[in-house]
């Protein structure tokens, strides 16, 4: 559904931040961008929506191209595509509810929605897709008095909210502590397999990227160096991608995460709230007793027992 090909981009400072990508994703295909800084992982997702214009090459979402399409023709394709940001990029002096109807913008009209008189089904739409997120009866919240997982699952729910086909995901679980991360990635790719949505992941966290998307693609100044199963994510795949490093550590990690998978899916028995606030407090228990540290998740697990 969404073909790639020889995309180039250079910013007009010359700096060439694409030098030739191919990629495909097939309908329902769910795919993790990872690379180190500055090797065009933003760029491509952003050309794909068209913030960015590319400088050579064709992105066609179901046969229409994206770097050539312009005015109406753009506007019914960004329809199709649904943005998850790292910084949620929320209204923040709106409601949560008001924060979704903007995602239906392209839709409604700019006026019409200034106005905010939305329509009765988007209105529907918008509580059902709350609920389906872990936010029933959070509609009336200010986004500014949301936690950082909340925020993002607003976030997820506003790019629904006009039933894309594609979703383009910037590091979403970059603000957020490493439970609340695991979350928003199961939580994400269960919309993608419930709805059928493709979506591309732009994620630094190889592990948590492993972890959840089944295919990755390594992206290296501007080129693909890896596109393949997360399970060929090895020593010698992250020294292509991210250069010479000791990465014992990082494999074990993904070699034990792949092996406790189903073990540690059956760990959820909370409702999404509950298992938000646990983790947040979880979180600030771990900073207190000087635990928190990148992969070592085992002292929020334990201090989310004695949570409320
Ligand atoms: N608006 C811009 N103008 C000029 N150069 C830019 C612009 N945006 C990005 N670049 C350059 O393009 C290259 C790719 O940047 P990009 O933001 O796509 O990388 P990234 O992989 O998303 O990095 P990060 O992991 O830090 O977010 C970098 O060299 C960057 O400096
Ligand atoms: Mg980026």
């Amino acid at each position: 559904m969404l073909v790639i090909d020889s995309l180039q981009k250079r910013y007009p400072n010359s700096d060439v931040a694409l030098k030739g990508v191919s990629l495909e994703l097939r309908a329902g295909e769910v795919v993790g961008l990872i690379g180190p800084s500055g090797a065009g992982k933003s760029t491509l997702i952003r050309c794909v929506n068209r913030l960015v214009t590319p400088t050579a090459g064709r992105i066609a979402l179901d046969g229409v191209d994206l770097a050539h399409v312009s005015g109406r023709g753009l506007r019914r394709a960004r329809r199709q595509i649904g943005m998850i940001f790292q910084e949620y990029a929320l209204v923040e002096r709106l409601t949560v509810m008001e924060n979704l109807l903007s995602g239906r913008l392209g839709y409604t009209g700019f006026w019409k929605s200034w106005a905010r008189r939305f329509d009765g089904n988007d209105i529907a739409r918008a509580f059902e897709l709350l609920d389906r997120v872990g936010l029933a009866g959070m509609e009336n919240k200010r986004a500014d008095a949301l936690s950082g997982g909340q925020r993002q699952r607003v976030g997820i729910a506003r790019a629904l909210m006009q039933q894309p086909r594609l979703l383009l995901v910037d590091e979403p679980t970059a603000s957020l502590d490493p439970k609340t991360s695991r979350q928003v990635m199961r939580l994400i790719m269960e919309l993608c397999a419930e709805r059928g949505l493709a979506a591309i992941v732009n994620i630094h966290d190889v592990v948590l990227a492993t972890q959840y998307l089944p295919r990755i693609v390594g992206l290296k100044s501007g080129e693909i160096v890896y596109d393949g199963p997360a399970s060929g994510m090895d020593a010698v795949v992250l020294t292509r991608i991210y250069g010479d490093e000791d990465w014992s550590a990082i494999t074990r990690n993904m070699q034990t995460n792949a092996a406790q998978d189903g073990a540690l899916e059956d760990e959820v028995v909370e409702s999404p709230l509950q298992q938000e606030r646990a983790s947040g407090t979880a979180a600030l228990l771990a900073l207190d007793s000087g635990h928190l540290s990148a992969g070592n998740t085992k002292p929020l697990m334990a201090a989310q027992v004695v949570t409320p």
